[in-house]
C-alpha cells in the first residue's frame, strides 16, 4: 500500500500534539462549536486549500469546494451550504476564490470531451460567451486564460447575488458582503477583484427580488 495513506495518521499526531502544545483548551474550546464570519467557495484542485492559504484556523472558515468554484443556481449542495452559512451560523462575506491555471475553466475553454464534468463545466462556457468579445480580444492565451478565470469568479459572485437567500439577508439589513478572489498557485498570492457586493443593485433588473418582510 502507498504509505501516503499510513503518512496521514502520523502527521495527524503531530498536528495534535502541537496543537496542544500552544493551547491546551484548543479542542475543547472547538467542541462548545462553530461562528465562522466567513463562507468560502473555492475550486476543489488540492493545490487551493482554503485554511492553509489564508492563514486561518478551524473554526474560522466555513467552506465548500466544487470543480471550478461554481454557483450554480440549482445545484442543492451549494444551495445548502450557502443557506447554512448565511441564516444559521450568519456570516457576513462570503468568498469565491478560483485560481489561475484552473483545469475547469481551461478544459471548458476546449472542446475535448472529458467526461461527465462537461455538463458541469458547460456553465463556464455561458460565461465565456457573455464575455466573448473581452476574452477574445486578448491574443497572449495566458493572459487570456487568466482573464476568463477572473471573470469566471465575478460571475460565480453575481450568481450568489442573484440568489434569494442573500437577496433577503441584504432585505433584512444583514450586513452581508460579497467578493471574488483569485489565488496564484505559481506564487501563492491572493488577489482581491474588488468586488465587495453588498446589495441588488448591480444586478438586471429581472433578477432583483421583491423581498417578503416578515
Ligand atoms: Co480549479
Amino acid at each position: 500500500m502507498n504509505n501516503i495513506y499510513q503518512k496521514i495518521f502520523e502527521n495527524n499526531k503531530r498536528w495534535v500534539a502541537s496543537k496542544n502544545e500552544q493551547d491546551p483548551d484548543f479542542f475543547k474550546k472547538l467542541t462548545y462549536g462553530q461562528k465562522p464570519p466567513i463562507l468560502w467557495i473555492g475550486c476543489s484542485d488540492s493545490r487551493v486549500p482554503a485554511n492553509e492559504i489564508t492563514g486561518t484556523e478551524p473554526g474560522e472558515i466555513f467552506v465548500h469546494r466544487n470543480i471550478a468554484n461554481m454557483v450554480v443556481h440549482t445545484d442543492m449542495n451549494m444551495l445548502s451550504v450557502l443557506d447554512y452559512a448565511v441564516n444559521i451560523l450568519e456570516v457576513s462575506h462570503v468568498i469565491v476564490c478560483g485560481h489561475y491555471g484552473c483545469g475547469g475553466v481551461l478544459a471548458a475553454l476546449d472542446n475535448k470531451q472529458v467526461g461527465i464534468i462537461d455538463n458541469w463545466l458547460r456553465h463556464i462556457k455561458d460565461v465565456y460567451r457573455l464575455h466573448k468579445s473581452e476574452i477574445d480580444a486578448i491574443q497572449d492565451p495566458e493572459l487570456k486564460s487568466r482573464r476568463m478565470i477572473e471573470i469566471n469568479v465575478q460571475e460565480q459572485v453575481f450568481d450568489l447575488s442573484k440568489t434569494s437567500i442573500v437577496q433577503n439577508a441584504w432585505g433584512a439589513n444583514r450586513e452581508l458582503h460579497l467578493h471574488g478572489i483569485v489565488y496564484d498557485v505559481a506564487n501563492g498570492v491572493l488577489k482581491d477583484l474588488q468586488l465587495n457586493i453588498s446589495n441588488n443593485q448591480h444586478l438586471d433588473n429581472v433578477y432583483q427580488l421583491d423581498i417578503d418582510h416578515i
